[in-house]
C-alpha cells in the first residue's frame, strides 16, 4: 500500500553527486564546487550577522539580495526572482507552467533535475539527443512545443555553449517560456542576459553555488520580464530564502572583484588540466564551464570512474548510455590535478597516450 499519487511511487528520485562524510580526506572534483572559499567580506558578514537576524522571519523575496542582484546587473529589482539555490527557481518554473498537457523539453544528455521535476509534475519530457559535438538541435526542440524549454548554457555534463543567436532564434519561435540556465556562465565568454528585455518568455537562471563558491549557502536568481517574475512569485515557498543567506549572499555578489580573481583562476586551470588529460591520450569536449567532459582511452570510463574512487579521486560517472564512455571532471586545485593526473597515469597504464588520439 502507498500513500502517494502512482508517479511518486515510480518516480526515480534525483541522484547528487556523493558527498563524503566530514573529515574524510578525497579530492572531490564530482560536484562542480568551486575548490576555493567564498569572499572573505562575506566569510566575514557571516561572522558578524546581527542575531536578530535569526530571530525574525526573513524578508519573503529577499529583498536584500534581490536589491543587490538588481543593481550589479543594472536591472529594475521586479526583474529578479531570489531561489533556495537555482534548483529551487527551476521547481517554481516546472510547477507554474508544466503539467499533464503541458510539455518540458530539453536537449540530451543535460542537468537530470529537469526530467525529475517534470516527472514529479505528471509533465510529458521530451529529451532530444544532442550530437557527439553537442550542437543545440533548435529546429527539433522548436518542433517539440515545450511549455517549458530548458536550455543549461555552458551546458552540463559537456561544458559546451551555444550561441546567443541560436537562443535567440529558439526564443523567438518556441511556444512556451524559454529556461537558458546560466549555472556556469561565470567561466564562459559570454552571457545572453540582453535576451531577456528582447524576449517575454526568457527566463535565465544564475547561482552562487559555482562561481562565488557558495553552494552550501544555497542561492540563486532568475531574470526575466515583471509578469514571469510575478507569475514565479505566486508558486514560491514563503521563506524560501533565508535570512543569513540573503545577507551573506549579498556582500558575496558586490565582491566583483575576489569573484573575477577566482573564475580567471579556474579557467586557466581548466585550460592546462584539458591540455594534460590530452597528454594522456583523453578526449576532452571544449569547455566554458568549471568541469571537463572527458572520455579516457578505451572508453573504459566506468572502470576509471572506480579505480579512481578507490585511490580517493572522486569524479562524476552518469548512469546514461550517452554518457557511458565519459568522465565529468571538475576543475579544482592545482594540487588537485596533480593527484587526479598521477592516479590516471596509473590506472591508464604508461601507453594509453600512445594508443589513441584526441578525436571523439
Ligand atoms: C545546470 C545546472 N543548473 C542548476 C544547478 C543547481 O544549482 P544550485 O546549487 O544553484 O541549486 C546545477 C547544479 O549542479 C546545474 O548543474
Amino acid at each position: 500500500m502507498s500513500f502517494f499519487r502512482p508517479t511518486i511511487d515510480s518516480l526515480s528520485p534525483y541522484v547528487p553527486g556523493l558527498q563524503p562524510a566530514a573529515g574524510v580526506s578525497v579530492v572531490k572534483l564530482n560536484t562542480n564546487e568551486n575548490p576555493y572559499p567564498a569572499s572573505p567580506r562575506a566569510l566575514e558578514a557571516l561572522r558578524q550577522l546581527d542575531p536578530q537576524r535569526l530571530r525574525c522571519y526573513p524578508d519573503p523575496l529577499a529583498d536584500e539580495f534581490r536589491q543587490t542582484v538588481a543593481t550589479v546587473l543594472n536591472l529594475d529589482p521586479s526583474w529578479v526572482l531570489v531561489g533556495n539555490g537555482s534548483d529551487d527557481l527551476l521547481t517554481m518554473v516546472v510547477r507554474a507552467a508544466s503539467g499533464p498537457d503541458l510539455p518540458v523539453v530539453y536537449p540530451s544528455p543535460t542537468y537530470v533535475l529537469y526530467r525529475t521535476l517534470a516527472e514529479i509534475q505528471d509533465a510529458p519530457v521530451v529529451a532530444i539527443p544532442f550530437d557527439d559535438q553537442f550542437s543545440l538541435p533548435v529546429d527539433e526542440l522548436i518542433n517539440a512545443s515545450g511549455a517549458v524549454t530548458f536550455v543549461a548554457n555552458p551546458n552540463s555534463p559537456s561544458g559546451t555553449k551555444t550561441e546567443n543567436t541560436q537562443l535567440a532564434r529558439l526564443a523567438d519561435t518556441v511556444d512556451g517560456l524559454l529556461v537558458i540556465d546560466e549555472a556556469y556562465v561565470a567561466f564562459a565568454d559570454d552571457d545572453a542576459l540582453a535576451l531577456v528585455a528582447e524576449h517575454p518568455n526568457v527566463i535565465i537562471l544564475r547561482t552562487l553555488s559555482k562561481s562565488h563558491g557558495l553552494a552550501g549557502l544555497r542561492l540563486g536568481f532568475a531574470i526575466a520580464q515583471p509578469p514571469i517574475i510575478a507569475g514565479l512569485a505566486k508558486v514560491k515557498d514563503s521563506y524560501n530564502v533565508d535570512a543569513v543567506a540573503a545577507h551573506v549572499g549579498a556582500v558575496a555578489l558586490r565582491d566583483t572583484v575576489y569573484t573575477s580573481e577566482v573564475v580567471e583562476r579556474i579557467k586557466n586551470d581548466r585550460t592546462q588540466l584539458a591540455t594534460a588529460l590530452q597528454g594522456l591520450g583523453c578526449h576532452v569536449w571544449p569547455s566554458q564551464a568549471n568541469f571537463l567532459l572527458v572520455r579516457p582511452p578505451q572508453a573504459d570510463a566506468k572502470r576509471v570512474h572506480q579505480d579512481l574512487e578507490t585511490r580517493g579521486v572522486l569524479v562524476r560517472y552518469f548512469d546514461d548510455p550517452a554518457l557511458a564512455t565519459t568522465l565529468r571532471i571538475t576543475i579544482g586545485t592545482s594540487d588537485q590535478h596533480a593527484v587526479l593526473l598521477d592516479s590516471l597515469r596509473t590506472i591508464l597504464g604508461g601507453d594509453a597516450a600512445a594508443t589513441t588520439g584526441n578525436g571523439p
